[in-house]
């Protein structure tokens, strides 16, 4: 018997996770780890990917994820660019391929973007010799669950599929405890008998860790459904805090004053109540979108543009942002330096999708400034991100060094370093009069004043030193 085999018969079950990003990575890593019973592997098309999970260098950043994978990789938990033997050796395929938004043809800017997911459904047909169980695992319009049986069954083979819904909601910088103490587990399924045991079997993958009244099972299109109301409730509390947040500046009211203040009442609660420059990541807009596209494919353009209204917000917000710092620095930004804190969409992770931080640097290169980005974790993303041929950017890690000699300070991700650096030390560096936008209220804006910063936060009165104020 040769080793593969000796290796394949140790374990309970096989599962397989098509897609090797934040979340195939992630999830799969904690499965494996509270799991030692299955053999967890994980695949993607993408061979770098899968050399950076082999190798010491991750391919993204979550705060004990490395601990995780060092420990258990080779065990029971493998990553490979051999996706056709995966399939085939696997009796439970998670997917978790990506689904940006569309940007070509019907539903451009606002549908999901399906290919690679309806790829892998064919993948998984062709290759597969046994029943197999597929778990969607990423955010899907509702019914997505009906195409992959459709394709899965589109031959003549006598292999079954069962098509389980079981969306995540992890959220980045937090997933490993995030997956290890879910809020809920969510797995749908057909209502058959078939569709009803398959559930159970991907219920008994989490009851390994998660506790039963945690772990919900559902009708495969409630469960799909969930998870982009979730992604657009989560928004929306954020866009609305957001636009609370424009009329603070105008009444001189303080926005955190209000979040502290409404977030006691049990029934709004006090999370996810920060303003900020406005929301990021790849799911957040993306999510709501398809939401939107969904709503007026059915004929329910009033619902649709009451989703869409949270991504105008948002996109408002940033506007905001922008005019408020070229109003500030009078009226033109034209060769000054503007130091960027933080460029990934929020703190503990890596990932820029959708980070507010790049629509805002591209503005201030339209208002012709220099810009010095620092990010611990990000600035690999954001040199993809910005692509600069002109040599208007500089990254620079340390963040005493990247603000010396600019002219402001933008604060664009929490970063919790950025609460602590000495504040003296950078206003000395930096170019005068000395600016400072905290886009994420992170900072204490008294005592920059008192250093003599000229400050500006989202949602409260600014504090500044010229006489006009
Ligand atoms: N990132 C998040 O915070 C988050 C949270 C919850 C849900 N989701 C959802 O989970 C899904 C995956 O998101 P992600 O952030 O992990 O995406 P990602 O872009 O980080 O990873 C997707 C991976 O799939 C691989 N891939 C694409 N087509 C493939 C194929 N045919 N065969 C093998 N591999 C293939 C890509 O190379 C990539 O590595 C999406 O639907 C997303 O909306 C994401």
């Amino acid at each position: 018997m040769n080793r593969e085999k000796r290796n394949k018969n140790k374990f309970e079950k096989n599962i397989l996770c098509i897609g090797g990003g934040y979340v195939g990575g992630s999830t799969m890593a904690v499965i494996a780890q509270k799991c030692p019973q299955y053999k967890v592997t994980v695949v993607d098309i993408n061979p770098n990917r899968i050399n950076q999970w082999n190798s010491d260098n991750l391919p993204i950043y979550e705060p004990g994820l490395d601990k995780i994978v060092h420990s258990i990789r080779g065990k029971n938990l493998f990553f490979s660019t051999d996706i056709e033997k995966g399939i085939k050796d696997a009796e439970i395929i998670f997917v978790s391929v990506n689904t940006p938004t569309k940007t070509f043809g019907a539903g451009a800017g606002m549908a999901a973007d399906l290919q690679y997911w309806e790829k892998t459904a064919r993948q998984i047909r062709d290759a597969a010799e046994s029943n197999k169980i597929i778990v969607d695992k990423g955010t899907l319009p509702v019914k997505t669950a009906l195409a992959m049986e459709r394709i899965l069954t589109a031959t003549d083979n006598d292999i079954h599929f069962d098509v389980i819904s079981n969306p995540e909601f992890l959220a980045e910088g937090t997933a490993i405890s995030d997956l290890t103490n879910p809020d809920r587990v969510l797995i749908g399924s057909r209502e058959t008998p078939s569709g009803i045991k398959a559930r159970n079997e991907v219920v008994d993958i989490y009851k390994n860790w998660v506790p039963e009244d945690r772990i919900i099972t559902s009708d495969i299109w409630s469960t799909e459904l969930s998870k982009l109301t979730a992604n657009a409730f989560l928004a929306q509390r954020i866009s609305s805090i957001n636009a609370m947040s424009a009329l603070c500046e105008k009444t001189d009211a303080n926005v955190n004053e209000i979040a502290h203040a409404i977030g006691m009442d049990h029934r709004i609660g006090d999370k996810f109540l920060n303003a900020s420059v406005g929301f990021g990541g790849s799911c957040f807009q993306k999510d709501i979108l398809n939401l939107v596209y969904l709503c007026r494919h059915y004929g329910l353009d009033e619902v649709a543009n009451y989703w869409q209204s949270i991504v105008r917000i948002n996109d408002y917000q940033k506007d905001r942002f922008i005019f408020n710092m070229l109003h500030t620095m009078f009226n033109t930004l034209v060769d000054k330096k503007i130091c960027l804190f933080g460029f990934a969409f929020k703190a503990d992770t890596g990932d820029t999708r959708e980070s507010p931080a790049i629509y805002i640097s591209k503005k201030l290169l339209e208002e012709k400034a220099e810009l010095i980005i620092t990010d611990p974790r990000a600035l690999e993303n954001a040199k993809i991100d910005l692509n600069d041929t002109d040599g208007k950017i500089r990254y620079i890690e340390d963040p005493y060094k990247a603000s010396t000699d600019c002219d402001a300070i933008a604060v664009m991700t929490e970063w919790d370093i950025y609460t602590k650096l000495d504040y003296e030390k950078i206003y000395q560096s930096m170019s005068k009069p000395a600016f400072i936008f905290d886009g994420r209220d992170i900072l204490d804006h008294k005592k920059l004043f008192e250093i003599g910063f000229n400050v500006f936060p989202i949602g409260k009165p600014k504090l500044s030193h010229f006489k006009d104020k």
